[in-house]
């Protein structure tokens, strides 16, 4: 893609400080997103996703979490440096995210017409249609049937693909140039979550807003992704278009989350299948992070953490395997 990446991501390291040890949640991740574009994130749960998510958005819990190393290019301008102030400013404006419950996202004790013209006001304000015309005119967009009634609506008087509906709405008010969805969908039925699938591609067509896919579900990647990035254990494993990924998977734990997915077109939870645990994220075994449960460990694996090795086009994995050749 010619186009310059709206999102650049170098060498990102969010570390937890516990009494317990140093938790590290995001280690050395590096990815660029394109304007129009949808990543899809997977990864085991503990693999650093949402810290990765959270990180983008300056969000990681404090104080614990620290973002310690690497640069967050959003429309070149480094977001690691931001102050929260300024920070305030891209998130809901910007970069959204929209999280896996929408109760956590929305206020119960305000009604939802009230929550989505607290969006508006705060964005880009168009004084030239009413705040409440534009809320409802973004509840209906995200297909809210009698968005005049339901305005009026608290969230808990609503069904749970509704209330998903509205954190869209409201994600979208401020027209983000980057939209995150961090297991937007997983407490949605099935029918609703592609109905809500469908809409925010028909968004993203509509603005050219750029996503960030997180899921555990591979009928999600194939159906929404460009492209796909595997996390294990805090690192990108492999990062690939969504074909080359599916029909070529470079990495050892690629191919073992490919083989473990009957269909890609139905709706399966990979995680139990491969066997063995991933490492605790405060004590890594040294060298390759996949070594306790890789089929084709060998003894360099154990000695060094593995090099990016391009494989094609857009195409790289982190394995010794690659660069042996094998
Ligand atoms: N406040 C915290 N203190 C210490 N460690 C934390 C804290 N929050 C998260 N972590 C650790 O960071 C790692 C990454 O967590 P993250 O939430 O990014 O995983 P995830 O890939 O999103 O998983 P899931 O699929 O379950 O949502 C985990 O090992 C988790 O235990
Ligand atoms: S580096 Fe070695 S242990 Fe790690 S994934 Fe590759 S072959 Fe397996
Ligand atoms: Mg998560």
């Amino acid at each position: 893609m010619a186009e310059a990446p709206i999102l650049d991501v170098q060498g990102l390291k969010t570390y937890f400080f516990t009494r317990t040890g140093v938790v590290k949640a995001v280690d050395g991740v590096s990815f660029t997103l394109h304007p129009g574009e949808t990543l899809g994130i997977v990864g085991e749960s503990g693999s650093g996703k949402s810290m990765t998510a959270l990180s983008l958005m300056r969000l990681v819990p404090q104080p614990a979490g620290q973002i310690v190393e690497g640069r967050i290019l959003f429309e070149g301008e480094d977001l690691v440096q931001k102050t929260q102030s300024e920070m305030q400013h891209i998130r809901g404006r910007d970069i959204c995210m929209i999280l896996q419950d929408p109760m956590t996202s929305l206020n119960p004790v305000f009604t939802v017409g009230n929550q989505v013209v607290e969006t508006v006001r705060q964005g880009a304000p168009d004084r030239s249609i009413g705040l409440r015309d534009r809320a409802i005119d973004l509840l209906s967009k995200v297909k809210i049937a009698s968005p005049e009634i339901r305005f009026s609506n608290f969230p808990h008087q609503m069904s749970g693909g509704m209330r998903q509906r509205v954190v869209g709405a409201i994600a979208i008010a401020g027209a983000p140039k980057v939209l995150i969805a961090d297991e937007a969908t997983t407490s949605l039925d099935a029918t609703i979550q592609y109905q809500y699938l469908a809409l925010l591609k028909e968004l993203q067509e509509e603005t050219g807003m750029a996503i960030i896919f997180i899921t555990h579900d591979f009928g999600i990647v194939a159906k929404m992704c460009d492209r796909v990035a595997v996390m294990y254990a805090g690192k990108v494993a492999e990062i690939a278009d969504v074909r080359d990924l599916f029909n070529s998977p470079a990495h050892p734990y690629t191919e073992a989350l490919m083989r473990s997915v009957p269909n890609v077109d139905e709706d399966v939870d990979f995680l139990y299948s491969i066997e063995g645990q991933p490492p605790a994220l405060d004590d890594l075994p040294p060298g390759c992070t996949f070594a306790p449960r890789c089929p084709y460990v060998f003894d360099r694996c154990h000695e060094e953490f593995p090099d990016l090795v391009n494989v094609g086009s857009g195409h790289s994995a982190t394995c010794w395997k690659l660069e042996e050749g094998g």
